[in-house]
């Protein structure tokens, strides 16, 4: 039997009946599940019914434990993760203001482990701006929100609000429970999206890129542990939470950002669309259209990763990109080569779906011997992880 605890937390939603089945797959699958409910929840179903499916004593009060006065605190550092599910409204709320009245949210404040929160409310709370600001909040700070999904509601109507499924979400804590922390304490660098340059006082030039690749990268690294900085081009994404944020601008920005940043670092990867061409001259004020044609003088633009390969120190592991439409693997080991790298992501933009702006990517991994690893299409977070695999290989700093 794992001694791996879940903290199960129960909120008063209808919900509630559907995380009895949840707590009993949960130990089924060897999990030990200690289930907090609040008050209003065991209204909806006996505490008992957890105890008897989970074997665990439940909790519900902060003050009815017997010879248990710090029980918040000893619960939060016994579970490895906690999921809330049902998570109500009122409940996400107090979760986003920090506020800790009862047992399920005082052992929420303390925690410092993985928590994940099932919501499950009426469509109309569900839209309400408070609610969604309330999850974005609780997104900023890495809590995983999962669902909810749509379909009939407990109140009659129909829309989004549904809690998932236990299968699903018994699938989501294995997939989070199975995150190695395998970069703790290495420090990464990463550059994500794309680069503008400027042309006159209101336009640029720029790229399709959105930063999706390079922030989904931050985010794996930091959830393994690393010390991660995101140097970055403008994007509408929020950077991912314990990351340190860099942005900019232009290639030159970039460069300085990342040549300042990279010598502190052990694993260095470049997911940017840089601009490899900027305009020689930079127009005061905007360009009239009086002229029949424009002709824009155009000069290089300092190549990062090429530096940084010229730079690199010993153990160092150097990763770049290698956007192509043509000649794939021809182009990016010639790249690797070039810019002295440890690994090269030859990816297909041309290829429908994937590429820049999609959530998906086709990628082949190449190496300096020579070696060379296809992968099938996946999501850009799926072939994060991916990589990032690969660099902890490298860094021979596996678990
Ligand atoms: N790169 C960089 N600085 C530049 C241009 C590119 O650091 N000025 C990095 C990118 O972040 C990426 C890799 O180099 O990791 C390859 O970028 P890509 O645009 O595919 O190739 P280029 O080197 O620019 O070559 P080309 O435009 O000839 O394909």
């Amino acid at each position: 039997m794992s001694e791996r605890c879940i903290v199960l937390g129960v909120s008063g939603g209808i919900a509630a009946y559907k995380a009895v089945e949840l707590a009993r797959r949960l130990t089924r699958e060897g999990y030990r599940v200690k289930t907090v409910m609040t008050e209003h929840a065991t209204r909806l179903v006996a505490p008992l019914t957890f105890e008897s499916v989970t074997g665990q004593e439940v909790s519900v009060s902060l003050w009815k434990e017997p010879g248990k006065p710090m029980h918040h605190i000893s619960l939060a550092r016994e579970a490895e993760l906690i999921l809330v599910a049902p998570a109500t409204a009122n409940l996400i709320a107090k979760m986003a203001s920090g506020i800790a009245d009862d047992l399920l949210s005082t052992t929420l404040l303390a925690a410092e482990c993985p928590v994940m929160v099932a919501p499950a409310m009426n469509a109309a709370m569900f839209r309400h701006p408070a609610t969604r600001h309330n999850l974005e909040v609780l997104k900023k700070r890495g809590v995983e929100v999962l669902g909810p999904a749509s379909g009939p509601l407990a109140c009659g109507e129909e829309g989004e609000g549904r809690m998932l499924e236990a299968e699903e979400l018994l699938e989501a804590v294995k997939r989070r429970l199975a995150i190695r922390m395998d970069m703790a304490g290495v420090r990464v660098l990463v550059t994500a999206g794309g680069t503008r340059e400027p042309l006159d006082a209101v336009r640029f030039l720029g790229n399709r890129s959105t930063g999706k690749m390079g922030f989904a990268l931050a985010e794996a690294a930091s959830r393994r542990g690393a010390e991660v900085v995101l140097v970055s081009g403008p994007t509408w994404l929020d950077p991912p939470p314990g990351v340190t944020f860099i942005p900019v601008e232009t290639a030159r920005e970039m460069m300085e950002a990342v040549l300042s940043e990279a010598d502190k670092a052990e694993a260095v990867i470049k997911a940017a669309a840089v601009a490899d061409f900027a305009p020689v001259r930079v127009r005061e004020g905007k360009i009239k259209k009086e002229r029949a044609e424009l002709l824009l003088e155009l000069e290089r633009t300092p190549d990062i990763l090429a530096e940084l390969g010229g730079r690199k120190r010993p153990g160092q592991v150097l990763v770049g990109f290698a956007a192509e439409t043509e000649e794939l693997l021809e182009n990016a080991r010639e790249k690797m080569r070039r810019k002295n790298l440890d690994m090269v992501v030859a990816n297909d933009v041309s290829a429908e779906g994937c590429g820049f702006a999609s959530d998906d990517n086709r990628a082949t991994l190449l190496f300096p011997d020579g070696t060379c690893e296809e992968l099938p299409r996946m999501s850009k977070k799926r072939l994060a992880e991916e990589i990032m695999d690969r660099v902890v290989g490298m860094l021979g700093r596996r678990e």
